[in-house]
């Protein structure tokens, strides 16, 4: 299907200006209306948080860093597991007193457990303070949604995922001065059996190619040096478009651009990696040296399961290729452990499939069920003391994988761009590799936004270290 793309402000500009009204009444009063905003979850929710702070800096609140004093306060949920709702919730509740303080003061929940009708029931009914409730389809039509509440006093609810088209043009007040998140597609087909985010973010749309690539050229221009192309798929990135284009040739195209900069992107699904996106990175240094492909299971049986469309060994063939092609890559993956009916044996063949790729980090989770998925109405549910215990084995050996992979890259000299300043200690800045590695930095004088080469001295599970003299200013 194709969707054309339309454009923001024509269709928001009118509520925009409402809301602006009601704002400069305020401020004649001598009241600076602010605007708190919530992300919980993934990469998608910042980016989208980022376009709310965005539309609510044009509407003519200032951004605020904490909810107390607050005008509007939107809460971006997550709803991949059921923790995130829980803790959603939790977070909702203690904007109770805050509402109570003041009349005055929006409250909107957004994002994916706003988008499912049952959690939107939820707050509907038992927290009556929440004013706004929309889902992810709706992002773009927050300025109108807002509008009507303030002109009705009426609590709005536009919850159910219908396929948004995509709009262009969304005002976007981005957190980071070099760090930049860029959605490239939306949505995802693939309903992987224990997986909420199809029925939330509904099917694939992708932006399209002129669109990304001028973005991203305006990014570089602007300074940005650390960009993510962001897709619940990116390898299915262009099907549907107007003009087929495709993953490969969409990075093609952004290497090229001007600029001193890295292209990072997520999430890759192993059923669909093409040598040509192999080829691709292996051909250009501005593609990340980085692949974070999900695993989720080593089981070929459960991989059938949970209906990932590839095995073991295809995956495994494709670590093998980009360590090939691509020396130097590193590979990070997600991995579930506890999917109904994994036995013992299941899960010793995951802790086998990790071992054999060796990765350099994986995110571990514990099996979620999710109302309304297929795997969620299995009987066969592994119990949660046994799921703690696998968890735990699974992380012991990728500690180990990772304190690998980490030792590695000692006596090597990186390229890396300074983030800011490190958690270890004062004299230090944190810095990422084109790999994706953190690294503490013991240097003065370095700026967050620069590339540096520093040598690398030391390491351990979790981050490389350089601490040798005359990391001055690179
Ligand atoms: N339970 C646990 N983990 C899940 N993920 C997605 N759905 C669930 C679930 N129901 C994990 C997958 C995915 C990552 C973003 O979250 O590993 O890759
Ligand atoms: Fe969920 Fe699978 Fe889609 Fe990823 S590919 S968002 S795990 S359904």
């Amino acid at each position: 299907m194709v969707h054309e793309p339309s454009g923001f402000s024509e269709r928001q500009s009118r509520y925009i200006e409402t809301v602006k009204k009601h704002n400069d009444v305020r401020k004649a009063d001598g009241y600076e209306p602010k605007v708190y905003v919530l992300t919980l979850g993934c990469q998608q929710n910042e980016a989208d948080s980022e376009k709310i702070k965005g539309m609510a800096l044009s509407m003519g609140f200032a951004e605020s860093d904490r909810p107390e004093g607050a005008s509007l306060i939107v809460v971006n949920t997550c709803s991949v597991r059921e923790h995130a709702e829980s803790r959603a919730l939790s977070l909702i509740g203690q904007f109770k007193h805050i509402k109570a303080a003041s009349r005055e003061t929006v409250i909107a929940v957004c994002g994916c457990m706003a988008s499912r009708p049952e959690m939107a029931e939820t707050i509907r009914k038992s927290y009556p303070y929440v004013d706004i409730v929309f889902g992810t389809s709706k992002l773009d039509r927050f300025p109108e949604l807002l509008a009507l509440h303030l002109e009705s006093d009426r609590r709005v609810f536009s919850s159910e995922e219908t396929c948004a088209d995509i709009c262009e043009g969304v005002p976007v007040r981005r957190e980071s001065t070099f760090k930049a998140w860029v959605s490239i597609m939306y949505g995802c087909n693939n309903f992987c059996s224990y997986c909420i985010v199809p029925y939330v973010r509904g099917r694939e749309r992708s932006r399209r190619k002129s669109d990304v690539v001028s973005e991203v050229r305006e990014l570089s221009a602007a300074g940005y040096r650390d960009i993510t192309l962001l897709g619940q798929n990116v390898n299915s990135y262009g099907r549907g478009l107007e003009d087929e284009t495709d993953f490969p040739s969409l990075l093609r195209e952004l290497a090229k651009l001007d600029g001193d900069f890295l292209i990072r992107f997520m999430t890759s699904h192993p059923k669909d990696v093409p040598d040509e996106l192999i080829s691709v990175i292996a051909e250009n240094e501005k593609l990340a040296r980085h692949f974070h492909l999900p695993l989720q299971s080593g089981s070929d049986r459960i991989l059938r399961e949970m209906n990932r469309r590839y095995d073991t060994a295809s995956y495994l063939k494709i670590v093998e290729k980009l360590r090939r092609y691509v020396p130097g890559i590193s590979v990070t993956s997600d991995i579930i452990v506890g999917f109904p009916g994994e036995t013992e044996d299941d899960f010793s063949e995951t802790l086998e499939t990790v071992r054999e790729a060796g990765f350099d980090m994986i995110y571990p989770f514990i099996y979620s069920p999710r109302s309304g998925t297929p795997a969620a109405s299995r009987t066969d549910m592994v119990d949660e003391e046994v799921k703690g215990e696998r968890i735990a084995r699974l992380i012991e050996l990728q500690n180990s994988l990772s304190r690998e992979r980490n030792m590695e890259y000692v006596g090597s000299e990186r390229r890396v761009l300074i983030e800011g300043k490190s958690k270890k200690g004062d004299e230090y800045f944190s810095a990422r590799t084109s790999s994706a590695k953190l690294v503490h930095v013991r240097a003065q004088g370095l700026v967050p936004g620069q590339f540096v080469n520093v040598k690398i001295t030391g390491a351990d599970t979790f981050a490389l270290y350089s601490e040798q003299e005359g990391n001055k200013n690179g």
